[in-house]
């Protein structure tokens, strides 16, 4: 039994292919180098004690009765119920968890903290890793039923395939996962926070979800991936704007791949632009900090800009070009690994 050790989650950012997830689309994010780091010491009693670094918060609950709770709470209970319910045989640990990704500003810190919890109490027990896929798929159940956000696979994959200098494409149909070279040459993608921060449960995003779900009950279509810009004129408003969003942004994750591999940022940058006005327009996520954020991006010089995440506020994505200088409080961000397990 490893006598301690440490699982890093990484968050991600999303270059383009957002709210695709849950309509069994395409998305193409990275990780990156920011995330949760849950460093845990096997324990004899078969208990989880878990302590929240960065908030100065503890929990404790016996290993095989993991009551519901609110806040960070939940994404323990949660991992631990979910793990023991998919047959891994946990032991008792004691967690201490700390994170550099900021909460509910559209860089996944939630995906992060499902990550890294789970790998790190599967390692404590010296239990066999599923295959990741299957792990995401866990995760993500933690955020629907532990937490309350309907919330897709886009972060956890992200955050457990991630891979060094490459973007994922990701096909929500298939859960094929393709890494994609991103080479942006003298130019960079940063983020920068909106100021507004949200929490996926609370805010429209649950809605958003049930809208998508309603155009495909009045379509007769499964999935809104089945879906043409055709059948989105069909529908009465909003259900049509949120269908058109979901179509094109499906698109423009091919064209950035192709752009990609042609190296043509200009293209990017156009795709990035058009993407954020279907987001703000057709889906309705954008906030007045957002725009401003978006705005200072594009002042500065940013081939495009765009708002990232579930939206409602959070961080945007900028590519900016070697000539601009990013503005103030603006993060580089570079694609990094996926999660990590370390013994000590
Ligand atoms: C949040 C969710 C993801 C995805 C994005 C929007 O990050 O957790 O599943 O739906 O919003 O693309």
């Amino acid at each position: 039994m490893p006598s301690e050790l440490t699982a890093f989650g990484p968050g991600r950012v999303n270059l383009i292919g957002e709210h695709t997830d849950y309509n069994d689309g395409l998305a193409l994010p990275f990780a990156i180098s920011d995330g949760v780091t849950v460093r845990a010491q096997p324990q004899r009693e078969p208990r989880v004690q878990a302590v929240a670094l960065d908030l100065e918060a503890e929990d404790e609950f016996a290993l095989d009765d993991p009551a519901p709770a609110s806040g960070w709470c939940a994404f323990v209970r949660g991992a631990v119920a979910e793990l023991s319910r998919s047959g891994v045989s946990l032991t008792g640990a004691r967690l201490e968890i700390q994170g550099t990704v900021p909460r509910g500003a559209g860089l996944s810190s939630s995906a992060a903290l499902e990550v890294a919890l789970t790998l790190a109490l599967i390692a404590v027990a010296d239990e066999r890793e599923p295959d990741r896929i299957e792990l995401a798929k866990l995760c993500s159940r933690i955020e629907n039923d532990w937490v309350g956000a309907q919330t897709g696979l886009l972060d956890q994959i992200a955050s457990l395939c991630g891979e060094q200098d490459h973007a994922l494409r990701i096909d929500f149909r298939s859960l094929q996962v393709e890494p994609v070279a991103l080479e942006l040459g003298d130019s960079k993608l940063v983020t920068l926070d909106s100021g507004e921060h949200h929490s996926n449960a609370a805010s429209g995003y649950n809605q958003r979800r049930a809208e998508c779900a309603e155009a495909c009950q009045r379509l007769g279509i499964q999935t809104l991936r089945d879906a043409t810009l055709e059948m989105a004129d069909g529908l009465p408003d909003p259900l049509s704007r949120r269908v058109r969003h979901v179509v094109t942004d499906n698109q423009r994750v091919d064209q950035a791949v192709d752009a990609l591999a042609r190296h043509d940022l200009e293209e990017i940058g156009r795709l990035l632009d058009a993407a954020h006005e279907s987001l703000r327009d057709c889906y309705e996520i954008s906030t007045r900090a957002v725009e401003a954020a978006v705005g200072r991006l594009k002042d500065a010089g940013a081939l495009g800009a765009r708002i990232i995440g579930g939206g409602f506020g959070g961080h945007v994505l900028g590519l900016l070009p070697a000539s601009a200088s990013p503005p103030d409080g603006a993060i580089e961000v570079r694609p990094g690994p996926g999660a990590t397990v370390m013994e000590q």
